[in-house]
Protein backbone atom coordinates (compact mmCIF):
# COMPACT_ATOMS: atom_id res chain seq x y z
CA UNK A 1 0.00 0.00 0.00
CA UNK A 2 1.49 3.18 -1.14
CA UNK A 3 0.55 6.01 0.64
CA UNK A 4 1.84 10.08 0.91
CA UNK A 5 2.62 11.17 4.69
CA UNK A 6 5.83 12.22 4.04
CA UNK A 7 7.55 13.80 0.94
CA UNK A 8 10.07 11.44 0.70
CA UNK A 9 7.88 8.54 0.43
CA UNK A 10 8.27 8.49 -3.45
CA UNK A 11 11.39 7.58 -5.35
CA UNK A 12 13.31 9.64 -7.33
CA UNK A 13 11.30 8.80 -10.97
CA UNK A 14 8.12 8.34 -8.68
CA UNK A 15 8.26 12.12 -8.00
CA UNK A 16 9.49 13.28 -11.03
CA UNK A 17 6.70 12.03 -12.50
CA UNK A 18 4.04 13.45 -10.19
CA UNK A 19 6.06 17.09 -11.36
CA UNK A 20 4.95 16.26 -14.86
CA UNK A 21 1.62 15.29 -14.09
CA UNK A 22 0.61 18.28 -12.14
CA UNK A 23 1.68 20.37 -14.94
CA UNK A 24 0.05 18.23 -17.36
CA UNK A 25 -2.71 18.63 -15.14
CA UNK A 26 -2.78 22.58 -14.98
CA UNK A 27 -2.30 22.74 -18.43
CA UNK A 28 -5.41 20.81 -19.41
CA UNK A 29 -7.98 21.56 -16.50
CA UNK A 30 -9.94 23.49 -18.60
CA UNK A 31 -9.73 21.10 -21.74
CA UNK A 32 -10.67 17.81 -20.97
CA UNK A 33 -12.13 15.59 -18.16
CA UNK A 34 -8.89 12.56 -17.86
CA UNK A 35 -11.02 11.05 -15.03
CA UNK A 36 -8.23 8.93 -13.24
CA UNK A 37 -10.70 8.69 -10.28
CA UNK A 38 -13.93 7.94 -12.01
CA UNK A 39 -15.83 5.45 -9.66
CA UNK A 40 -13.57 5.93 -6.68
CA UNK A 41 -14.73 7.71 -3.17
CA UNK A 42 -11.88 9.44 -1.17
CA UNK A 43 -12.32 10.70 2.53
CA UNK A 44 -11.35 13.46 4.15
CA UNK A 45 -10.69 13.69 7.45
CA UNK A 46 -9.84 17.58 9.71
CA UNK A 47 -9.16 17.43 13.27
CA UNK A 48 -8.29 21.13 12.59
CA UNK A 49 -9.65 24.52 10.31
CA UNK A 50 -8.60 24.66 6.66
CA UNK A 51 -9.58 26.44 3.54
CA UNK A 52 -7.50 25.69 0.65
CA UNK A 53 -7.06 22.15 1.55
CA UNK A 54 -10.49 21.60 1.92
CA UNK A 55 -11.38 22.67 -1.35
CA UNK A 56 -8.45 22.08 -3.39
CA UNK A 57 -8.92 18.40 -2.74
CA UNK A 58 -12.99 18.40 -2.75
CA UNK A 59 -12.56 19.73 -6.01
CA UNK A 60 -9.60 17.79 -7.55
CA UNK A 61 -11.35 14.63 -7.00
CA UNK A 62 -14.19 16.00 -8.46
CA UNK A 63 -12.55 17.28 -11.50
CA UNK A 64 -10.87 13.77 -11.64
CA UNK A 65 -14.33 11.92 -11.65
CA UNK A 66 -14.46 10.71 -8.55
CA UNK A 67 -16.72 11.12 -5.38
CA UNK A 68 -15.10 12.87 -2.19
CA UNK A 69 -16.78 13.25 1.04
CA UNK A 70 -15.45 15.19 4.34
CA UNK A 71 -15.40 14.17 7.68
CA UNK A 72 -14.85 16.06 10.80
CA UNK A 73 -12.99 15.05 13.34
CA UNK A 74 -15.24 16.50 16.41
CA UNK A 75 -18.59 15.28 14.99
CA UNK A 76 -17.40 11.40 14.26
CA UNK A 77 -16.88 8.43 16.36
CA UNK A 78 -13.27 9.22 16.26
CA UNK A 79 -14.11 12.35 18.16
CA UNK A 80 -15.87 10.14 20.83
CA UNK A 81 -12.93 7.40 21.29
CA UNK A 82 -13.44 5.47 18.93
CA UNK A 83 -10.11 3.54 17.87
CA UNK A 84 -7.88 4.84 14.87
CA UNK A 85 -7.31 1.00 14.31
CA UNK A 86 -11.28 0.55 14.29
CA UNK A 87 -11.96 3.99 12.00
CA UNK A 88 -9.91 3.41 9.59
CA UNK A 89 -10.39 -0.54 8.76
CA UNK A 90 -13.90 0.29 8.49
CA UNK A 91 -13.45 3.44 6.10
CA UNK A 92 -10.91 0.84 4.20
CA UNK A 93 -14.29 -1.13 3.19
CA UNK A 94 -15.61 1.92 1.86
CA UNK A 95 -13.56 4.23 0.17
CA UNK A 96 -10.31 4.23 -1.95
CA UNK A 97 -8.66 6.61 -0.23
CA UNK A 98 -7.93 8.60 2.52
CA UNK A 99 -6.90 12.38 3.41
CA UNK A 100 -6.05 13.45 6.92
CA UNK A 101 -5.16 16.76 8.48
CA UNK A 102 -4.61 16.16 12.14
CA UNK A 103 -1.94 17.37 15.42
CA UNK A 104 0.37 14.53 15.76
CA UNK A 105 2.30 13.10 13.22
CA UNK A 106 2.08 9.72 15.06
CA UNK A 107 -1.71 10.12 14.56
CA UNK A 108 -1.41 9.96 11.20
CA UNK A 109 1.19 7.54 11.06
CA UNK A 110 -1.05 5.20 13.36
CA UNK A 111 -4.03 5.36 10.15
CA UNK A 112 -1.45 4.19 7.63
CA UNK A 113 -0.28 1.51 9.37
CA UNK A 114 -3.94 -0.50 9.47
CA UNK A 115 -5.24 1.29 6.58
CA UNK A 116 -5.74 -0.84 3.37
CA UNK A 117 -6.01 2.05 1.38
CA UNK A 118 -3.97 5.27 0.79
CA UNK A 119 -3.34 7.37 3.49
CA UNK A 120 -2.58 11.02 2.27
CA UNK A 121 -0.50 13.74 4.94
CA UNK A 122 -2.79 17.11 4.52
CA UNK A 123 -0.71 18.80 7.27
CA UNK A 124 0.32 17.29 11.02
CA UNK A 125 2.31 19.26 13.43
CA UNK A 126 5.50 17.39 11.79
CA UNK A 127 5.26 18.38 8.14
CA UNK A 128 2.99 19.29 5.66
CA UNK A 129 4.03 17.54 2.15
CA UNK A 130 1.48 18.65 -0.39
CA UNK A 131 2.15 22.13 0.04
CA UNK A 132 5.92 21.81 -0.28
CA UNK A 133 5.32 20.03 -3.37
CA UNK A 134 3.13 22.70 -4.88
CA UNK A 135 5.00 25.32 -3.79
CA UNK A 136 8.72 23.65 -5.34
CA UNK A 137 6.06 23.47 -8.42
CA UNK A 138 5.36 27.40 -8.55
CA UNK A 139 9.31 28.29 -8.22
CA UNK A 140 9.61 25.80 -10.96
CA UNK A 141 6.97 27.63 -12.89
CA UNK A 142 8.26 31.29 -11.41
CA UNK A 143 12.11 30.95 -12.13
CA UNK A 144 13.01 28.32 -14.73
CA UNK A 145 12.42 26.58 -17.82
CA UNK A 146 12.02 23.01 -16.13
CA UNK A 147 9.07 21.06 -15.16
CA UNK A 148 11.86 18.45 -13.47
CA UNK A 149 12.31 19.60 -9.49
CA UNK A 150 15.58 17.30 -10.13
CA UNK A 151 16.73 19.48 -12.36
CA UNK A 152 15.02 23.26 -12.21
CA UNK A 153 14.90 23.12 -8.46
CA UNK A 154 18.77 22.15 -7.93
CA UNK A 155 21.21 25.02 -5.94
CA UNK A 156 18.25 27.72 -5.29
CA UNK A 157 18.54 29.31 -1.96
CA UNK A 158 15.47 29.38 0.49
CA UNK A 159 14.97 31.71 3.36
CA UNK A 160 12.70 30.77 5.70
CA UNK A 161 11.78 33.37 8.38
CA UNK A 162 9.89 33.18 11.66
CA UNK A 163 8.72 29.92 13.45
CA UNK A 164 11.94 28.01 12.06
CA UNK A 165 10.96 25.35 14.29
CA UNK A 166 6.75 24.81 12.18
CA UNK A 167 6.24 21.65 10.04
CA UNK A 168 6.53 23.95 6.97
CA UNK A 169 10.17 24.29 8.14
CA UNK A 170 10.49 21.10 8.17
CA UNK A 171 8.52 20.58 4.92
CA UNK A 172 11.34 22.96 3.43
CA UNK A 173 14.24 20.65 5.15
CA UNK A 174 13.02 17.62 2.97
CA UNK A 175 12.34 19.29 0.03
CA UNK A 176 15.88 21.11 0.47
CA UNK A 177 17.55 17.39 0.66
CA UNK A 178 15.23 15.89 -1.82
CA UNK A 179 16.10 18.31 -4.26
CA UNK A 180 19.62 19.59 -3.65
CA UNK A 181 18.28 23.06 -2.56
CA UNK A 182 20.18 25.12 0.03
CA UNK A 183 18.09 26.34 3.09
CA UNK A 184 18.19 29.47 5.38
CA UNK A 185 16.56 30.19 8.31
CA UNK A 186 15.98 33.44 10.31
CA UNK A 187 14.97 33.03 13.70
CA UNK A 188 14.36 33.42 17.45
CA UNK A 189 17.16 30.92 19.10
CA UNK A 190 14.44 28.98 20.78
CA UNK A 191 12.66 27.89 17.57
CA UNK A 192 15.15 26.03 15.63
CA UNK A 193 14.48 23.33 13.35
CA UNK A 194 14.03 20.35 16.02
CA UNK A 195 16.15 16.88 16.14
CA UNK A 196 13.38 14.79 15.27
CA UNK A 197 13.81 16.55 11.60
CA UNK A 198 17.56 16.08 11.43
CA UNK A 199 16.50 12.21 13.38
CA UNK A 200 14.13 11.35 9.89
CA UNK A 201 16.92 12.58 7.45
CA UNK A 202 19.81 10.77 8.80
CA UNK A 203 17.82 7.09 9.61
CA UNK A 204 16.73 8.08 5.18
CA UNK A 205 20.53 9.16 4.74
CA UNK A 206 19.66 12.18 3.60
CA UNK A 207 21.31 15.44 4.29
CA UNK A 208 19.67 17.48 7.02
CA UNK A 209 21.25 20.50 5.23
CA UNK A 210 20.22 23.64 6.78
CA UNK A 211 21.74 26.78 8.17
CA UNK A 212 20.11 29.02 10.92
CA UNK A 213 20.75 32.43 11.76
CA UNK A 214 19.23 34.91 14.27
CA UNK A 215 19.36 37.84 11.76
CA UNK A 216 16.93 38.07 9.30
CA UNK A 217 18.99 40.18 7.05
CA UNK A 218 21.65 37.75 6.93
CA UNK A 219 18.78 34.59 6.76
CA UNK A 220 17.48 36.92 2.91
CA UNK A 221 20.90 37.43 1.88
CA UNK A 222 20.79 36.40 -1.38
CA UNK A 223 17.80 34.30 -1.88
CA UNK A 224 15.63 33.02 -4.75
CA UNK A 225 12.65 33.05 -2.45
CA UNK A 226 11.96 34.23 0.75
CA UNK A 227 9.25 32.44 2.59
CA UNK A 228 7.24 32.64 5.98
CA UNK A 229 4.61 31.29 7.50
CA UNK A 230 2.51 32.23 10.21
CA UNK A 231 3.75 32.36 13.86
CA UNK A 232 0.91 31.34 15.75
CA UNK A 233 -0.49 27.48 14.21
CA UNK A 234 -2.87 25.72 15.09
CA UNK A 235 -2.69 24.16 18.45
CA UNK A 236 0.31 27.01 19.66
CA UNK A 237 -2.46 29.53 20.40
CA UNK A 238 -1.59 29.05 24.22
CA UNK A 239 1.80 30.82 23.19
CA UNK A 240 0.35 33.63 21.12
CA UNK A 241 2.35 36.40 23.00
CA UNK A 242 5.60 34.76 23.46
CA UNK A 243 5.57 34.13 19.85
CA UNK A 244 4.91 37.29 18.57
CA UNK A 245 7.28 39.00 21.44
CA UNK A 246 10.08 36.67 20.02
CA UNK A 247 9.69 36.76 16.40
CA UNK A 248 8.57 40.12 15.64
CA UNK A 249 12.50 41.09 14.23
CA UNK A 250 11.48 38.12 11.52
CA UNK A 251 9.00 39.96 9.63
CA UNK A 252 9.19 40.17 5.88
CA UNK A 253 9.17 43.33 4.70
CA UNK A 254 10.50 45.86 2.16
CA UNK A 255 14.24 45.94 3.71
CA UNK A 256 14.18 41.76 4.34
CA UNK A 257 12.93 40.89 0.88
CA UNK A 258 15.70 43.78 -0.38
CA UNK A 259 18.60 41.33 0.72
CA UNK A 260 17.37 38.19 -1.87
CA UNK A 261 18.25 38.80 -5.30
CA UNK A 262 16.79 41.03 -7.48
CA UNK A 263 12.98 39.83 -8.43
CA UNK A 264 13.12 36.90 -5.79
CA UNK A 265 10.15 35.13 -5.03
CA UNK A 266 7.95 35.76 -2.20
CA UNK A 267 6.01 33.04 -0.73
CA UNK A 268 3.21 32.11 2.13
CA UNK A 269 1.76 29.20 2.41
CA UNK A 270 -1.55 31.12 3.84
CA UNK A 271 -3.58 32.15 5.59
CA UNK A 272 -1.47 35.40 5.88
CA UNK A 273 -1.43 37.92 8.73
CA UNK A 274 -0.65 41.23 7.11
CA UNK A 275 1.63 43.20 9.45
CA UNK A 276 2.54 40.13 11.57
CA UNK A 277 4.54 37.99 9.61
CA UNK A 278 4.46 39.92 6.37
CA UNK A 279 4.04 43.51 5.65
CA UNK A 280 0.96 44.58 3.28
CA UNK A 281 3.66 46.04 1.01
CA UNK A 282 5.62 42.68 0.53
CA UNK A 283 2.31 41.26 0.36
CA UNK A 284 1.34 43.39 -2.63
CA UNK A 285 4.76 43.51 -4.38
CA UNK A 286 4.93 41.98 -7.92
CA UNK A 287 7.33 39.27 -6.17
CA UNK A 288 4.49 38.00 -4.03
CA UNK A 289 3.01 34.75 -5.45
CA UNK A 290 1.03 33.72 -3.01
CA UNK A 291 -2.02 33.03 -4.98
CA UNK A 292 0.02 31.12 -7.45
CA UNK A 293 0.73 28.58 -4.62
CA UNK A 294 -2.47 28.53 -3.53
CA UNK A 295 -3.46 27.58 -7.11
CA UNK A 296 -0.48 24.54 -7.31
CA UNK A 297 -2.38 23.13 -4.42
CA UNK A 298 -5.05 22.02 -6.38
CA UNK A 299 -2.74 20.48 -9.75
CA UNK A 300 -0.49 18.83 -7.48
CA UNK A 301 -2.90 17.35 -5.14
CA UNK A 302 -4.78 15.74 -8.65
CA UNK A 303 -1.25 14.47 -9.73
CA UNK A 304 -0.41 12.83 -6.50
CA UNK A 305 -4.07 11.03 -5.93
CA UNK A 306 -3.77 10.24 -9.64
CA UNK A 307 -0.50 8.65 -8.27
CA UNK A 308 -1.19 6.59 -5.98
CA UNK A 309 -4.89 5.50 -7.27
CA UNK A 310 -2.39 3.97 -10.69
CA UNK A 311 -0.45 2.41 -7.85
CA UNK A 312 -3.81 0.94 -6.27
CA UNK A 313 -4.45 -0.80 -10.06
CA UNK A 314 -0.94 -1.95 -10.08
CA UNK A 315 -0.72 0.80 -13.35
CA UNK A 316 2.57 2.44 -12.53
N1 LIG B 1 -1.95 26.33 3.42
C1 LIG B 1 -2.97 25.61 3.91
O1 LIG B 1 -2.81 24.42 4.22
O2 LIG B 1 -4.16 26.26 3.93
P1 LIG B 1 -5.45 25.78 4.77
O3 LIG B 1 -5.06 25.73 6.22
O4 LIG B 1 -6.49 26.82 4.48
O5 LIG B 1 -5.86 24.43 4.27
Amino acid sequence: MKHFIHETDFSFDETKEIFLRAFFHKRNRRKRSIGELVGQSWGLLFYKNSTRTKVSFEVGIQELGGHSLTLDHSTSQIGRGESIKDTVKVLSRYLDGLIIRTHGHEVIEEFAEHSEIPIVNALTDFLHPCQIFSDCMTILEKITDSQNPFEGLRGKKIAFLGDTSSNMANSWILASAIFKMQISFGGPSSYRPSDKIDSFCSTLGLPGNWLHTTNALEAAEGADVVYTDVWVSMGCEDQAKQRRELMHSYRVDHRVLSMAKENALFMHCMPAHPGEEVSQEVLDSHQSILFEQAENRLHMQKAILHTLSDFCQNNF
